[in-house]
């Protein structure tokens, strides 16, 4: 588990880890206020106010901005949270880091195109439960347009209807050839211990204020993901992923016609489970009748680390896996994806 996320380390250590490996490079303001932190007593002081679980800083961050903290000079958040401190802690003890991030579709697409491919030329139909879907942005891969980086040169794919207004940039390198065409989706649905709703406001805003400050780019994703996905709401089961996916690959099946292919799949979830609760879910996995598509951190899903040949060119990327073997590293946004 990473520091910042542990609850069981101290809180300054937290937040000295998490500007020094997380925020490095990704967002100045959050590791600025977060070595601020690390340095501040006052401050650790009133974060200890939380339980551990609590207290890490993405979750105190995001809660502070959601509540209107300006993007600001350490000294000037530090005193915005000692003002706020009540209005920050009840935000922090009632939400969760969940980020919904639809660009990581760009990395999902290419395996599903391919799994639907496998099965009939032209493509069978494929059934999608995605567990651990928070609002479920990753559930429409079908009704995003897609723009590939190759080394050939740019490749555009679109939603059978026409280009859509949510554009994914995603740069590749490898062998695996981009789609042709978009996968038929007929049935999606999700599972989460908190859906989101695209249709509450709040819910919505809570996914805004969990972007970054810098990064523009995912806030304007974000709306215009919404705004797609408002259009065909997908379900969200609530529950454990354990819990509940024999039951939806049940549903799925006894919903779809005959050929259809259930792929279940999850990005950014695993991380959250411990080490028994991983090993069941692919237990799960390798006896449901689905293919299974996992992005995620390394080491958190049971045997593909060790199945990994290759090291990834940067120490943070996913990896891409297809029936617990590894396919491809991508990067954890889905900004690139590098096959193997
Ligand atoms: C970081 S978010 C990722 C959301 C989405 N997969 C994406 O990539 O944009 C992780 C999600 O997993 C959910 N989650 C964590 N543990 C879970 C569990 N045991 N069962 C179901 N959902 C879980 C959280 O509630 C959260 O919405």
């Amino acid at each position: 588990m990473r520091t910042s996320t542990d609850p069981s380390a101290a809180t300054a250590e937290r937040y000295r880890q998490f500007a020094a490996v997380e925020a490095t490079g990704l967002s100045a303001c959050y590791e600025e206020w977060a070595r601020g932190v690390a340095g501040d007593p006052a401050a650790v002081a009133l974060i200890d106010h939380l339980p551990p679980a609590k207290r890490q800083p993405n979750l105190v961050f995001t809660s502070a901005r959601f509540l209107g903290a300006p993007v600001s000079p350490y000294p000037a958040f530090a005193d915005w949270l000692g003002e706020h401190w009540h209005e920050v802690e009840g935000v922090a003890l009632t939400h969760a880091t969940q980020t919904n991030e639809a660009g990581r579709c760009a990395v999902l697409l290419p395996a599903l195109a391919a799994l639907a491919g496998q099965v009939r030329a032209g493509g069978a139909p494929l059934a999608l439960i995605e567990v651990g879907a928070s609002a479920g942005l990753c559930l429409h891969p079908d009704r995003y347009s897609y723009r590939y980086a190759t080394p050939t040169g740019e490749r555009m794919l679109h939603p059978v209807g026409g280009p859509s207004p949510v554009v994914l940039d995603c740069m590749v390198t490898g062998p695996a050839p981009i789609p042709e065409r978009m996968p038929a989706v007929i049935w999606r649905a999700g599972i989460d211990l908190n859906p989101l709703s695209v249709t509450r406001q709040a819910d919505v805003d809570w996914l805004d204020a969990l972007i970054w400050p810098e990064h523009d780019d995912r806030r304007a994703r974000l709306r215009a993901a919404v705004a797609v996905a408002r259009r065909h709401p997908a379900e969200i089961v609530q529950g454990d992923l354990n819990e509940q996916v024999g039951a939806l690959v049940g549903r799925a099946r006894a919903e779809t016609p005959a050929g259809t292919m259930i792929v279940v799949f999850h990005t950014a979830v695993l991380l959250y489970l411990d080490p028994e609760a991983q090993a069941r879910f692919a237990a799960h996995m390798r006896r449901l009748p689905v293919r299974w598509l996992s992005n995620e951190a390394q080491g958190v899903v049971p045997g593909v680390l060790e199945k990994l040949v290759r090291v990834p060119a940067v120490s943070s990327d996913f990896v891409l896996a297809l029936d617990g073997d590894p396919i491809a590293f991508t990067q954890p946004h889905g900004r690139s994806i590098r096959w193997f």
